[in-house]
């Protein structure tokens, strides 16, 4: 039920943390899934590497995919 706007210059991850919403990092490149969290992967532009294509479906990596139109839900 909460909205974070996320800044062309910076990741969900980042609009996250300054709204105290912690979400663990460690490779920040979308290499690791560390920041891998539920989501409806539809509305996502997915930019990382560790993903399968199922997995897209319903997770998003936070460090570096962003929303793909106006507005991505995650399941925190
Ligand atoms: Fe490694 Fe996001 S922190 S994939």
């Amino acid at each position: 039920g909460i909205r974070v706007p996320v800044a062309a210059d910076q990741s969900a991850v980042q609009a996250l943390h300054e709204m105290g919403i912690i979400i663990p990092v460690s490779c920040e490149q979308g290499l690791c899934g560390t920041c891998v969290v539920d989501a409806e992967g539809e509305q996502a532009e997915h930019r990382d590497h560790c993903l399968t294509t199922a997995e897209r479906r319903r997770r998003v990596a936070l460090c570096c995919s962003r929303a793909s139109g106006d507005c991505l839900t995650v399941h925190l």
